[in-house]
Protein backbone atom coordinates (compact mmCIF):
# COMPACT_ATOMS: atom_id res chain seq x y z
CA UNK A 1 0.00 0.00 0.00
CA UNK A 2 1.44 3.53 -0.43
CA UNK A 3 1.70 6.67 1.70
CA UNK A 4 -0.85 8.63 -0.69
CA UNK A 5 -3.92 9.33 1.57
CA UNK A 6 -6.50 7.47 -0.28
CA UNK A 7 -9.81 8.49 1.17
CA UNK A 8 -9.29 11.48 3.23
CA UNK A 9 -11.35 14.59 2.60
CA UNK A 10 -15.44 15.46 2.12
CA UNK A 11 -17.40 14.23 -0.71
CA UNK A 12 -17.88 17.06 -2.72
CA UNK A 13 -21.30 17.82 -4.35
CA UNK A 14 -21.74 19.55 -8.01
CA UNK A 15 -23.58 22.85 -8.21
CA UNK A 16 -27.57 22.10 -8.66
CA UNK A 17 -27.41 18.44 -7.05
CA UNK A 18 -29.30 17.98 -3.83
CA UNK A 19 -27.04 16.43 -0.79
CA UNK A 20 -30.78 14.41 0.29
CA UNK A 21 -29.91 10.70 0.08
CA UNK A 22 -31.81 8.91 -2.87
CA UNK A 23 -33.97 5.88 -1.85
CA UNK A 24 -36.17 3.44 -3.89
CA UNK A 25 -38.91 5.83 -3.30
CA UNK A 26 -37.55 8.89 -4.20
CA UNK A 27 -36.91 7.46 -7.74
CA UNK A 28 -40.80 7.62 -7.81
CA UNK A 29 -41.00 10.73 -6.42
CA UNK A 30 -38.19 11.46 -9.34
CA UNK A 31 -40.18 10.46 -11.66
CA UNK A 32 -43.42 12.05 -10.17
CA UNK A 33 -41.71 15.54 -10.48
CA UNK A 34 -40.48 14.86 -14.32
CA UNK A 35 -36.81 14.57 -12.84
CA UNK A 36 -34.66 11.92 -15.01
CA UNK A 37 -33.06 9.72 -12.88
CA UNK A 38 -28.65 9.07 -13.80
CA UNK A 39 -27.89 5.80 -12.92
CA UNK A 40 -24.46 3.83 -13.63
CA UNK A 41 -23.28 0.83 -12.67
CA UNK A 42 -19.71 0.88 -9.93
CA UNK A 43 -17.75 -1.76 -8.57
CA UNK A 44 -15.15 -0.17 -6.95
CA UNK A 45 -14.33 2.84 -3.94
CA UNK A 46 -12.61 5.29 -6.52
CA UNK A 47 -15.05 5.55 -9.43
CA UNK A 48 -18.06 4.88 -7.55
CA UNK A 49 -16.48 7.89 -5.03
CA UNK A 50 -15.90 9.72 -8.34
CA UNK A 51 -19.42 8.74 -9.99
CA UNK A 52 -21.46 10.02 -6.56
CA UNK A 53 -19.38 12.78 -6.07
CA UNK A 54 -20.55 13.68 -9.73
CA UNK A 55 -24.49 13.27 -8.41
CA UNK A 56 -25.13 10.01 -9.94
CA UNK A 57 -28.74 9.27 -8.80
CA UNK A 58 -28.23 5.26 -8.33
CA UNK A 59 -25.40 3.23 -8.20
CA UNK A 60 -25.63 -0.82 -9.80
CA UNK A 61 -23.35 -3.27 -8.37
CA UNK A 62 -23.82 -4.91 -12.02
CA UNK A 63 -23.36 -8.50 -12.47
CA UNK A 64 -21.74 -7.11 -15.74
CA UNK A 65 -18.60 -6.73 -13.29
CA UNK A 66 -18.13 -10.72 -14.48
CA UNK A 67 -16.68 -9.09 -17.49
CA UNK A 68 -15.46 -5.49 -16.80
CA UNK A 69 -13.40 -6.16 -13.76
CA UNK A 70 -13.21 -10.11 -14.05
CA UNK A 71 -12.65 -10.44 -17.25
CA UNK A 72 -14.84 -13.28 -17.79
CA UNK A 73 -16.93 -14.02 -21.20
CA UNK A 74 -19.98 -13.69 -19.44
CA UNK A 75 -22.18 -12.66 -16.68
CA UNK A 76 -22.74 -16.33 -15.30
CA UNK A 77 -19.87 -16.96 -13.74
CA UNK A 78 -19.51 -14.23 -11.04
CA UNK A 79 -20.72 -15.52 -7.83
CA UNK A 80 -22.53 -13.89 -4.84
CA UNK A 81 -19.65 -14.01 -2.36
CA UNK A 82 -17.85 -12.19 -5.44
CA UNK A 83 -20.28 -9.46 -5.94
CA UNK A 84 -20.44 -8.64 -1.78
CA UNK A 85 -16.93 -7.85 -2.29
CA UNK A 86 -17.78 -5.26 -4.71
CA UNK A 87 -20.77 -4.55 -2.96
CA UNK A 88 -19.25 -3.44 0.27
CA UNK A 89 -16.42 -1.40 -1.46
CA UNK A 90 -19.05 0.82 -3.40
CA UNK A 91 -21.04 1.39 -0.23
CA UNK A 92 -17.88 2.70 1.43
CA UNK A 93 -17.62 5.31 -1.15
CA UNK A 94 -21.27 6.26 -1.50
CA UNK A 95 -23.03 8.88 0.44
CA UNK A 96 -26.02 10.30 -1.75
CA UNK A 97 -26.65 7.71 -4.21
CA UNK A 98 -29.10 5.05 -4.00
CA UNK A 99 -26.79 1.28 -3.93
CA UNK A 100 -28.41 -1.50 -5.82
CA UNK A 101 -26.95 -4.84 -6.04
CA UNK A 102 -27.53 -7.24 -8.91
CA UNK A 103 -28.76 -11.04 -7.48
CA UNK A 104 -25.97 -13.26 -9.88
CA UNK A 105 -26.76 -16.27 -11.80
CA UNK A 106 -27.73 -19.07 -9.61
CA UNK A 107 -28.09 -16.91 -6.64
CA UNK A 108 -32.15 -16.87 -7.08
CA UNK A 109 -33.31 -19.61 -9.61
CA UNK A 110 -33.98 -22.48 -6.71
CA UNK A 111 -36.06 -22.01 -3.95
CA UNK A 112 -37.77 -18.77 -3.04
CA UNK A 113 -36.46 -18.72 0.33
CA UNK A 114 -32.69 -18.95 -0.92
CA UNK A 115 -33.39 -15.84 -3.02
CA UNK A 116 -34.42 -14.17 0.03
CA UNK A 117 -31.61 -15.25 1.90
CA UNK A 118 -29.19 -14.08 -0.84
CA UNK A 119 -31.01 -10.70 -1.07
CA UNK A 120 -30.69 -10.39 2.76
CA UNK A 121 -27.08 -10.65 2.87
CA UNK A 122 -26.78 -8.23 0.26
CA UNK A 123 -28.48 -5.50 2.41
CA UNK A 124 -27.14 -6.82 5.97
CA UNK A 125 -23.68 -8.05 4.98
CA UNK A 126 -22.72 -5.27 2.03
CA UNK A 127 -24.88 -2.52 2.60
CA UNK A 128 -26.91 -2.78 -0.74
CA UNK A 129 -30.28 -0.35 -0.41
CA UNK A 130 -31.78 -2.51 -3.12
CA UNK A 131 -31.07 -5.75 -5.25
CA UNK A 132 -32.22 -6.09 -8.90
CA UNK A 133 -33.30 -9.15 -9.69
CA UNK A 134 -33.65 -10.44 -13.71
CA UNK A 135 -36.83 -11.49 -15.50
CA UNK A 136 -40.17 -11.79 -14.84
CA UNK A 137 -40.04 -13.89 -11.57
CA UNK A 138 -43.30 -12.37 -9.58
CA UNK A 139 -43.10 -14.58 -6.81
CA UNK A 140 -39.68 -13.47 -5.81
CA UNK A 141 -40.18 -10.54 -6.17
CA UNK A 142 -43.01 -10.31 -4.03
CA UNK A 143 -41.48 -12.43 -1.22
CA UNK A 144 -38.21 -10.51 -1.40
CA UNK A 145 -40.12 -6.57 -1.27
CA UNK A 146 -42.07 -8.80 1.81
CA UNK A 147 -38.96 -9.36 3.40
CA UNK A 148 -38.19 -5.51 3.20
CA UNK A 149 -35.93 -4.90 0.69
CA UNK A 150 -36.97 -3.01 -2.18
CA UNK A 151 -36.37 -4.93 -5.61
CA UNK A 152 -35.25 -3.25 -8.92
CA UNK A 153 -36.77 -5.69 -11.79
CA UNK A 154 -34.92 -6.34 -15.47
CA UNK A 155 -36.96 -6.98 -18.22
CA UNK A 156 -36.12 -6.97 -22.10
CA UNK A 157 -32.65 -8.00 -22.87
CA UNK A 158 -31.24 -9.75 -19.18
CA UNK A 159 -27.71 -10.80 -19.67
CA UNK A 160 -27.99 -14.02 -17.45
CA UNK A 161 -30.33 -15.44 -20.18
CA UNK A 162 -27.57 -15.25 -22.58
CA UNK A 163 -28.33 -19.06 -23.80
CA UNK A 164 -31.83 -19.04 -24.11
CA UNK A 165 -31.37 -15.93 -26.02
CA UNK A 166 -28.59 -17.61 -28.47
CA UNK A 167 -26.73 -14.04 -27.32
CA UNK A 168 -27.47 -10.63 -26.69
CA UNK A 169 -30.23 -9.64 -28.97
CA UNK A 170 -32.65 -6.66 -28.99
CA UNK A 171 -35.81 -8.27 -27.50
CA UNK A 172 -39.70 -7.28 -28.10
CA UNK A 173 -39.26 -6.60 -31.83
CA UNK A 174 -43.12 -7.21 -32.69
CA UNK A 175 -45.95 -6.08 -31.59
CA UNK A 176 -46.82 -9.92 -29.42
CA UNK A 177 -43.40 -9.47 -27.80
CA UNK A 178 -43.89 -6.45 -26.75
CA UNK A 179 -47.26 -7.18 -25.17
CA UNK A 180 -45.94 -9.83 -23.26
CA UNK A 181 -42.83 -7.47 -21.87
CA UNK A 182 -45.70 -4.90 -20.76
CA UNK A 183 -47.78 -7.68 -19.22
CA UNK A 184 -44.34 -8.91 -17.30
CA UNK A 185 -43.31 -5.20 -16.47
CA UNK A 186 -46.99 -4.36 -14.69
CA UNK A 187 -46.64 -7.69 -13.22
CA UNK A 188 -43.53 -7.01 -11.68
CA UNK A 189 -44.23 -3.29 -10.68
CA UNK A 190 -47.85 -5.23 -8.90
CA UNK A 191 -45.82 -7.35 -7.02
CA UNK A 192 -43.76 -4.71 -5.79
CA UNK A 193 -40.60 -3.67 -7.98
CA UNK A 194 -39.66 -0.09 -7.32
CA UNK A 195 -38.57 0.55 -10.28
CA UNK A 196 -37.62 -1.68 -13.64
CA UNK A 197 -34.28 -1.82 -15.80
CA UNK A 198 -35.82 -2.40 -19.67
CA UNK A 199 -32.13 -3.35 -21.73
CA UNK A 200 -31.68 -3.71 -25.80
CA UNK A 201 -35.70 -3.32 -26.61
CA UNK A 202 -37.10 -1.04 -29.32
CA UNK A 203 -37.29 2.52 -28.15
CA UNK A 204 -41.11 2.93 -29.23
CA UNK A 205 -41.79 -1.00 -26.53
CA UNK A 206 -40.22 0.69 -23.73
CA UNK A 207 -41.87 4.89 -24.14
CA UNK A 208 -45.04 2.39 -24.33
CA UNK A 209 -44.36 0.42 -20.95
CA UNK A 210 -43.30 3.47 -19.26
CA UNK A 211 -46.18 5.68 -20.17
CA UNK A 212 -48.09 2.22 -18.57
CA UNK A 213 -46.10 1.10 -15.45
CA UNK A 214 -46.27 3.22 -11.86
CA UNK A 215 -42.89 2.93 -11.04
CA UNK A 216 -40.40 4.42 -13.01
CA UNK A 217 -38.01 2.41 -16.25
CA UNK A 218 -34.85 3.04 -16.49
CA UNK A 219 -33.08 2.52 -19.43
CA UNK A 220 -30.31 0.80 -21.43
CA UNK A 221 -30.46 0.78 -24.96
CA UNK A 222 -34.26 1.42 -24.74
CA UNK A 223 -34.22 4.83 -26.25
CA UNK A 224 -34.74 8.09 -24.30
CA UNK A 225 -38.08 8.14 -23.06
CA UNK A 226 -37.42 6.28 -20.17
CA UNK A 227 -37.77 7.61 -16.61
CA UNK A 228 -33.98 7.02 -16.54
CA UNK A 229 -30.66 5.64 -17.98
CA UNK A 230 -28.15 3.26 -16.65
CA UNK A 231 -24.96 2.50 -18.66
CA UNK A 232 -22.07 0.08 -17.60
CA UNK A 233 -19.03 2.56 -16.27
CA UNK A 234 -16.44 0.72 -18.49
CA UNK A 235 -18.54 1.51 -21.81
CA UNK A 236 -19.02 5.42 -20.28
CA UNK A 237 -15.14 6.05 -20.50
CA UNK A 238 -13.76 3.16 -22.81
CA UNK A 239 -12.37 0.35 -20.68
CA UNK A 240 -13.85 -2.18 -22.63
CA UNK A 241 -11.59 -3.91 -25.60
CA UNK A 242 -14.04 -3.74 -27.65
CA UNK A 243 -16.30 -1.45 -30.31
CA UNK A 244 -19.02 0.49 -28.38
CA UNK A 245 -22.85 -1.29 -28.89
CA UNK A 246 -25.20 1.20 -30.95
CA UNK A 247 -26.78 2.18 -27.51
CA UNK A 248 -23.38 3.52 -26.07
CA UNK A 249 -22.08 6.98 -25.98
CA UNK A 250 -18.47 7.15 -24.80
CA UNK A 251 -18.19 10.16 -22.60
CA UNK A 252 -14.49 9.85 -22.07
CA UNK A 253 -11.04 7.87 -23.19
CA UNK A 254 -9.94 5.92 -19.93
CA UNK A 255 -7.98 3.18 -21.97
CA UNK A 256 -5.86 6.16 -23.59
CA UNK A 257 -5.40 7.86 -20.44
CA UNK A 258 -4.17 5.12 -18.83
CA UNK A 259 -2.42 3.43 -21.61
CA UNK A 260 -0.24 6.54 -21.58
CA UNK A 261 -0.04 7.51 -18.25
CA UNK A 262 1.45 3.76 -17.82
CA UNK A 263 3.63 3.91 -20.97
CA UNK A 264 5.04 7.16 -19.70
CA UNK A 265 6.19 5.57 -15.95
CA UNK A 266 7.83 2.67 -17.90
CA UNK A 267 10.20 4.99 -19.88
CA UNK A 268 10.47 6.98 -16.98
CA UNK A 269 11.36 4.08 -14.73
CA UNK A 270 13.81 2.72 -18.03
CA UNK A 271 15.99 5.67 -17.97
CA UNK A 272 16.00 6.81 -14.36
CA UNK A 273 13.86 9.67 -14.50
CA UNK A 274 11.32 8.26 -12.11
CA UNK A 275 11.69 8.92 -9.04
CA UNK A 276 13.36 12.22 -8.80
CA UNK A 277 15.11 13.49 -6.10
CA UNK A 278 12.77 15.40 -4.85
CA UNK A 279 10.24 12.64 -4.88
CA UNK A 280 12.72 10.70 -1.80
CA UNK A 281 12.66 10.84 1.20
CA UNK A 282 16.14 12.25 2.90
CA UNK A 283 17.64 11.48 6.56
CA UNK A 284 18.49 14.49 8.25
CA UNK A 285 21.56 16.22 7.89
CA UNK A 286 22.35 15.08 11.58
CA UNK A 287 21.78 11.52 10.72
CA UNK A 288 23.57 11.54 7.15
CA UNK A 289 26.85 12.89 9.42
CA UNK A 290 25.84 9.70 11.68
CA UNK A 291 26.12 7.17 9.03
CA UNK A 292 28.87 8.77 7.12
CA UNK A 293 30.69 9.01 10.51
CA UNK A 294 32.03 12.30 9.18
CA UNK A 295 30.22 16.19 9.13
CA UNK A 296 28.77 16.91 5.48
CA UNK A 297 27.89 19.94 3.91
CA UNK A 298 23.99 20.30 3.03
CA UNK A 299 24.17 21.54 -0.41
CA UNK A 300 21.17 20.93 -1.51
CA UNK A 301 19.21 22.97 1.46
CA UNK A 302 16.87 19.79 1.05
CA UNK A 303 17.15 18.20 4.90
CA UNK A 304 13.51 18.92 4.76
CA UNK A 305 10.78 16.49 4.08
CA UNK A 306 8.73 16.75 0.71
CA UNK A 307 5.48 15.63 2.28
CA UNK A 308 5.28 15.16 5.65
CA UNK A 309 2.16 13.68 6.29
CA UNK A 310 2.99 10.91 4.76
CA UNK A 311 6.44 10.79 6.41
CA UNK A 312 4.09 11.06 10.13
CA UNK A 313 2.56 7.84 8.21
CA UNK A 314 5.28 6.23 7.28
CA UNK A 315 6.87 6.16 10.75
CA UNK A 316 4.12 5.85 12.43
O1 LIG B 1 -24.97 -5.80 -14.69
C1 LIG B 1 -25.23 -4.73 -15.24
O2 LIG B 1 -24.36 -3.91 -15.53
C2 LIG B 1 -26.62 -4.46 -15.56
C3 LIG B 1 -26.93 -3.19 -16.26
C4 LIG B 1 -26.53 -3.29 -17.67
C5 LIG B 1 -28.35 -2.81 -16.12
O3 LIG B 1 -27.45 -5.25 -15.29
Amino acid sequence: MSLTRFNAGDAASPAGISATKVTVPALSEMRRQGKVISALTAYDYATARLADEAGIDSLLVGDSLAMVMLGHENTLAVTVDEMMHHTRAVRRAVRRALVVADMPFGSYHGAIAEGVANAVRFVKDAGAEAVKIEGPRFELVRAVTEAEIPVIGHLGLTPQSVHRMGGYRVQARNADAVRRLRADALALAEAGAGAIVLEGVPREAAAAITAELAVPTIGIGAGPDCDGQILVFHDLVNLTFAPAAKFVRRYGDAAGLFRSAIERYREDVEHRVFPADAESYHLSKAEREALRGEPVRDESGEDEVVNRDALQDWES
